[in-house]
């Protein structure tokens, strides 16, 4: 039988590389649909614990887990030497950035060396992992023809970029359409007809540079317009106009314009690293971004933005940031995951330290997060909504839904609101980024009294 009978008659063996936020939905997907699945990690603790039925991301349920690992369709283990029994391998593992924010592709390359090991011929192999242009190319097939494994002919090579996004009900794997290109049309064919299998649309594209630069494009297009709008709110700041306000008003334009949101900063493992290895690899062929340079200044710098008017609405009361009681609302990277990686909630928090705030953080996703020295963050998990009373300040930084705004708002606490999250609620004690701060007395929202 060959390659496409199998996947058809799903009789082929699938192995997701990588079992993160990527790659779990993934095991999901291809699990429900009927595929046996072998999901490989490095860490034992996050294999046995899913081998058990559970799940250990907020975003994939455990019920999920459960099915599959009860039908027999899906064990983890962190062997790699299950590849030999392969068909099909998707290849899901991080790449982050260095320290000198270079593409770190260690995982990758590790991956490649087990492969070197254990792929048997005929097995198609996938990369998702966002990564720059010419990886697969140059990372993958290259370096399995030095063992004389040749792609297309020995195995078979695609990329297919992952476009996921955690905590989104409307867009799942199942409409989201996917992208993907091979180094054959053979390989193309065999990845089409994989992702077919769990996706409501395949969009073949000629090479597999194609597809990994579609990737960065998807995700620097977020990123330069995030730090357009952060640059129009610091601007509207200065002019005394109110940004969210602005952005309503824009938006009703029905052709020629997408509302994008100022917020404290961007986070998660894709919006603030993809375009730094899409810049990383065009200066190596000397094309320097401007604009991908720019976008990334700008987001960067918005938690010094947020600490500004933190120190602006302290002052307003007489208060400084050093000694002032601050509780942080959402240390995650965006509404209702427990995904802090990158998160400007972070900065926020670590400038504050630096700046001598008794410092109040809670999270009801985040549990376990450490700070820049490796400290463990003390995050309450339950708001106590009598005691906001008792701060200086709260700041909040990602509106997760668990959150009551009209009573966080009520309690008559100083807020500072890096969401509009507390839109529609008529309080003179909200202040939103982009909002006017008064020198002296109460602090005033005018802004968002008349847009409430
Ligand atoms: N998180 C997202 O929303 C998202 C969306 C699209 C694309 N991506 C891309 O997908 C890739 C994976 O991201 P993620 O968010 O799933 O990461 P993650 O950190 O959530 O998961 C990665 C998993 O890989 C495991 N791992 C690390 N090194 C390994 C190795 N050498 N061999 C086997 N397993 C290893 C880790 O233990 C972890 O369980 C990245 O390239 C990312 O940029 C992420």
């Amino acid at each position: 039988m060959d390659l496409i009978e199998k996947i058809n008659s799903r009789q082929a063996n699938i192995g997701i590389i990588g079992l993160g936020y990527v790659g779990l939905p993934l095991c999901i997907a291809f699990g429900q649909t009927g595929f046996r699945v072998t999901g490989i990690d490095l860490h034992q603790e996050k294999v046995d614990i899913l081998n058990k039925g559970y799940s250990y991301i907020t975003d994939v349920k455990d019920e999920d887990i459960q099915f599959i690992v009860d039908n027999s369709h899906f064990k983890a283990t962190t062997e790699f030497s299950s590849i030999s029994f392969l068909d099909a391998i998707c290849i899901c593992v991080p790449t982050p950035l260095n320290k000198n924010l270079d593409p770190d592709l260690s995982a990758i390359e590790y991956v490649v060396g087990k492969l070197k090991k254990y792929l048997r011929p005929g097995t198609l192999v996938v990369l998702e992992s966002t990564t720059y242009p010419g990886t697969t190319e140059e990372r993958i097939e290259k370096a399995l023809a030095l063992t004389n494994l040749h792609a297309g002919i020995d195995y078979h090579l695609c990329y297919s970029p992952e476009r996921v996004d955690p905590g989104n009900k409307k867009y799942t794997i199942l409409n989201t359409p996917k992208v993907i290109g091979g180094v054959t049309n053979n390989c193309l064919e065999l990845g089409e007809t994989l992702y077919g299998t769990i996706v409501n649309q395949t969009f073949p594209v000629s090479t597999p540079k194609v597809a990994e630069v579609s990737k960065l494009l998807e995700n620097t297009f977020r990123s330069i317009n995030i730090a357009f709008i952060n640059e129009m709110a610091l601007m509207c700041d200065s002019l005394g106009v109110n940004i969210w306000e602005v952005i309503k008003a824009a938006s009703t334009k029905p052709f020629g314009f997408m509302p994008f949101y100022p917020g404290p900063g961007i986070g998660g493992h894709c919006i603030p690293l993809d375009p730094m290895y899409l810049t990383w690899r065009a200066k190596e062929e000397n094309f320097f971004s401007r604009f991908i340079e720019l976008s990334q200044d700008i987001n960067r710098n918005m938690p010094n933005y947020v600490v500004g008017k933190i120190s602006e609405l302290l002052n307003a009361q007489k208060k400084c940031i050093n000694g002032g009681k601050i509780l942080l609302l959402g240390m995650a990277y965006k509404p209702d995951v427990n995904d802090h990686r990158e998160s400007p909630s972070l900065n926020v928090y670590a400038l504050l330290k630096e700046k001598g705030a008794v410092i109040t953080v809670n999270d009801p996703f985040c549990d376990h997060i450490l700070d820049a020295n490796d400290q463990q963050i003390n995050i309450q998990s339950e708001l106590n909504y009598e005691e906001l009373c008792h701060y200086d300040l709260v700041v909040l930084l990602t509106a997760h839904s668990t959150y009551d705004f009209k009573r966080i708002a009520e309690s008559g606490v100083p807020i500072l609101d890096t969401r509009n999250a507390f839109n529609g609620l008529k309080t003179s004690h909200v202040t939103c980024i982009g909002d006017i701060i008064k020198e002296t007395g109460p602090i005033m929202s005018e802004t968002v009294l008349a847009g409430g």
